[in-house]
């Protein structure tokens, strides 16, 4: 192995890891270890501080530990990449009847199975025969663009879904947050993992039997193209997730749910879908379902019980870090008050991404013109909090607005006091609420995020 093939094979795992190739430090410390240089050696090549230096190393060994499943380190990196390509090739060599060029790596080391592509070989014949081998019906997935951070619920969703088995998961949060690429990404990691894999948009509202009729379509199918010859019968949807392990991914799930209702509650003619569900947990197979959207199935609880297989991952903001590479991409790479802004904005892409559009568009300066509390509400951002609260119930919105009009967090009396409506329907609006990811819950006091308190605000103005 030369080290062109070594970096090509760390750039392959580390994209697969993070979806980000090596940069040209991290690439350095990789050549320099190659050849048996020490971290003060690398440093002094480049003019950079050996404290840095090792810092990048360090972070490097545990991208490439984790995405390994064995422990790397610097003295034994070169021996790593050499077995890994000893087991590519090995694995190469058995699947040439199919002429494979992306290969499953599964070293006696590794604790679990990873794969690596290498692009060197064709890639187009690869896709053909490997998606007829693993059937992958990915055509409904959006394509990933730039993608930061995300690590550890990267990590806590493949936790769930490969070691737990868990067998539905809620991804849930506001719009814009990042649901949607997020899967996007973990599907790209694991996708290789199951005999079938599967992303249904929800968009366009499929009854149950519609979107059953899709999955065995898919199911029989590529039975039929595995073994002509044979007649198979095409079985009960379940049989299908019991015979195989396959992955289902449902993208905005809201669409199943009434608008004007407290969240979660099935559309009509699409009550069927909660014992479906409710089939999905209870009885036994080897399929995961992946729910993501900004509302779930009241039956998949946040409340997380680890004899359960249901799982439910509420996401956040992206960290300041990642938050921050987003503001560069927009060219506000050196704006002063950028922590401030992600923290605003509270960490969440698609508000970053349409206000540092708008700050661009103005001129820069124009944050250091607002009071501090007073943010900027592109109207494309607008636009998707509408969507969101167009949704909301009429008690919903009532609560929504007496929260906008405190100044500090409000707790539960002084909401039953300020409101006019009954304790009970009250704490139901909170918690419908807060399924929704609209408002912040801190021990018994609740708030709005600062975006979603002044675009009601503004709407309360208006109205
Ligand atoms: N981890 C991330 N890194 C960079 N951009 C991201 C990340 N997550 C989301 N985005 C961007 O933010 C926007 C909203 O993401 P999306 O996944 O569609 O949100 P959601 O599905 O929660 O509504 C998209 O433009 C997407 O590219
Ligand atoms: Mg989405």
């Amino acid at each position: 192995m030369n080290l062109k093939e070594a970096l090509k094979l760390a750039d392959d795992l580390v994209f697969a890891r993070t979806g980000k190739h090596l940069n040209d430090l991290q690439e350095t410390i990789l050549r320099g270890t190659w050849q048996d240089e020490d971290y003060k050696e690398i440093a002094k090549a480049i003019n950079r501080s050996e404290h840095r230096v090792r810092e990048v190393g360090m972070e490097l060994w545990q991208i490439l530990s984790q995405e390994l499943g064995e422990k790397i380190s610097k003295s034994n990196f070169r021996s790593a990449m050499e077995r890994l390509q000893v087991s590519i090739c090995s694995n190469l060599v058995q699947e040439e009847s199919v002429q494979i060029n992306s290969v499953n790596i599964c070293g006696e080391n590794l604790d679990r199975p990873s794969t690596v592509n290498l692009s060197y070989l064709d890639k187009e014949t690869f896709n053909t025969k490997r998606a007829k081998i693993l059937h992958q019906d990915l055509s409904e997935m959006p394509e990933l663009g730039t993608f930061y951070d995300r690590i550890p619920e990267l990590d806590t969703l493949t936790t769930w879904i490969l070691q737990q088995r868990c067998r539905l998961i809620a991804l849930t949060g506001i719009s814009g947050i990042g649901k949607t690429t997020l899967a996007v990404q973990l599907v790209q990691k694991i996708k290789d993992e199951f005999e079938y894999v599967i992303w249904c948009s929800i968009d366009a509202s499929p009854t149950l039997t519609e979107f059953q009729d899709k999955l065995i379509q898919f199911f029989s199918q590529s039975e039929k193209q595995d073994s002509p010859t044979t007649t198979q019968k095409t079985l009960p949807l379940i049989k299908y997730l019991q015979k195989y392990r396959c992955l289902v991914v449902l993208d905005d799930i809201h669409n199943l749910f009434s608008s004007g209702e407290l969240a979660g509650k099935y559309k009509l003619g699409y009550e069927d879908y909660r014992s479906f569900f409710k089939q999905i947990e209870k009885l036994s197979h080897q399929s995961c379902f992946l729910l993501i959207g900004w509302e779930q199935p009241r039956e998949v609880t946040k409340v997380k019980s680890q004899n359960t297989p249901i799982r439910t991952l509420q996401l956040t903001g992206l960290d300041t870090e990642a938050a921050r590479e987003i503001l560069r991409d927009y060219g506000l790479a050196e704006i002063d008050n950028y922590s401030a802004l992600i923290h605003h904005y509270q960490g969440n892409p698609l508000w970053l991404k349409s206000v540092a559009t708008l700050i661009q568009e103005l001129g820069g300066g124009v944050t250091d013109l607002l009071p501090d509390d007073i943010l900027l509400l592109p109207e494309d951002l607008k636009d998707a909090l509408q969507q969101q609260c167009d949704r909301l119930s009429e008690i919903e919105k009532q609560v929504i607005s007496l929260l906008a009009k405190e100044s500090e967090p409000a707790n539960l009396a002084k909401l039953i006091e300020n409101g006019t409506m009954p304790a009970s329907d009250l704490l139901n609006a909170l918690h419908s609420l807060s399924r929704r990811c609209l408002i912040e819950q801190q021990g018994s006091f609740y708030n709005l995020p600062l975006v979603v308190k002044q675009y009601i605000q503004q709407f309360l103005r208006g109205s």
